[in-house]
């Protein structure tokens, strides 16, 4: 299966999501080398940008390079601030690492929604819609919209309608309401209706597990946050499942593995020592001693000493 956003093609389904903290430049170079086809950044407040314009170096969550390809930039923010979301948008059309342009229009937390943004533009998209239809009309990049089923209830065959007769060249929905938790679950079926009527790109999102593939069939794009934490194995897993390959487990042996590969990349491409602290951690679930080397990760003062505690704990 293959799907396409403007003039990108993909030739796998696996997209890894926009996590903030962990969707960095070296854990998204990871992800491509595991199998992801294209990967989101953390999201990055608009307000957050337009200050930093004249050195963007600044906001390492803006850090790209040429081998970042294909990745969509994740922007949150209160996009019917239509200046400041047309000065944000301006900005990152100037970065060329970037390939597309993503709007949050799904956060559910309590500190974004109190700031009119994330899924609280879900709540009366009447606001919001000419912006983005402008954002359409003069960005450089395919512009693609994140959501969910809908604030309160489902209504995402309304939101959908919407959201699509602005333009924008994809859509991304997470299965769930932005009332509900993760202990409700994402509702696959119903959006296997949507996928089937919608007409632009359309890539699912919500509980895609290496045991749950054949849940996902339907869908030329499936997007991976959680299980993706320190498993950029399961691209290989959803690329494997596609090709009726055996799926292999992902154990200690591959984790430790691909624990070296991203300190490899890591090496090249920095990140700052608390978002480096909890993507190391995110390996470290499954390993025996797992909760003491938390421990040891939490404590650690700087990267050099962290690594070679780890490394030595592991075997490495
Ligand atoms: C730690 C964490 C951070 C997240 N950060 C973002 C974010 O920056 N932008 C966004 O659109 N969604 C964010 N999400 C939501 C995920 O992208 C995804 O929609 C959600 O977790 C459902 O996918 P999953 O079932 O594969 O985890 C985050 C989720 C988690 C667990």
């Amino acid at each position: 299966m293959s799907f396409q956003i403007s003039k990108y093609k993909f030739k796998s389904r696996g997209v890894l999501a926009p996590i903030l903290d962990y969707s960095t430049l070296p854990f998204r170079l990871l992800c491509k080398d595991y199998g992801a086809s294209l990967t989101f950044t953390e999201m990055v407040h608009i307000k957050q940008v337009v200050p930093f314009e004249k050195d963007l170096s600044k906001i390492s969550s803006l850090d790209s390079c040429k081998d970042d390809k294909v990745t969509a930039v994740q922007l949150v923010g209160d996009f019917t601030d239509r200046k400041l979301t047309l000065k944000a948008i301006e900005v990152i059309d100037s970065l060329k690492d970037f390939d597309i342009i993503n709007l949050n229009l799904g956060c559910p937390s309590g500190k974004i929604i109190a700031g009119n943004s994330g899924s609280c533009l879900i709540k009366d998209l009447s606001k919001v819609l000419p912006v983005i239809k402008e954002i359409k009309s003069v960005s450089n990049k395919p512009v693609t919209v994140k959501t969910r089923l809908g604030f309160y209830e489902n209504e995402i065959n309304i939101i959908s309608k919407k959201l699509i007769s602005t333009g924008i060249d994809g859509l991304v929905v997470h299965a769930r309401r932005a009332v509900d938790n993760y202990s409700v679950k994402a509702e696959v079926s119903f959006l296997k209706k949507l996928n089937k009527e919608i007409s632009i790109p359309f890539i699912y999102n919500g509980d895609v597990s290496k045991n749950n593939l054949n849940l996902f069939d339907d869908f030329s794009a499936i997007m991976v946050a959680r299980e993706a934490l320190g498993n950029p194995y399961i691209f290989t897993q959803i690329d494997d499942y596609d090709l009726q390959k055996e799926i292999e487990e992902y154990d200690l042996e591959k984790r430790k593995k691909a624990f070296l590969d991203f300190l490899k990349i890591y090496k090249k491409h920095k990140i700052p020592f608390p978002k480096f602290k909890l993507i190391v951690v995110s390996f470290l679930k499954d390993f025996p001693k797992a909760s003491q080397l938390r421990d040891v990760v939490s404590k650690s003062k700087n990267e050099i000493e962290l690594i070679s505690v780890i490394k030595e704990e592991l075997y490495l």
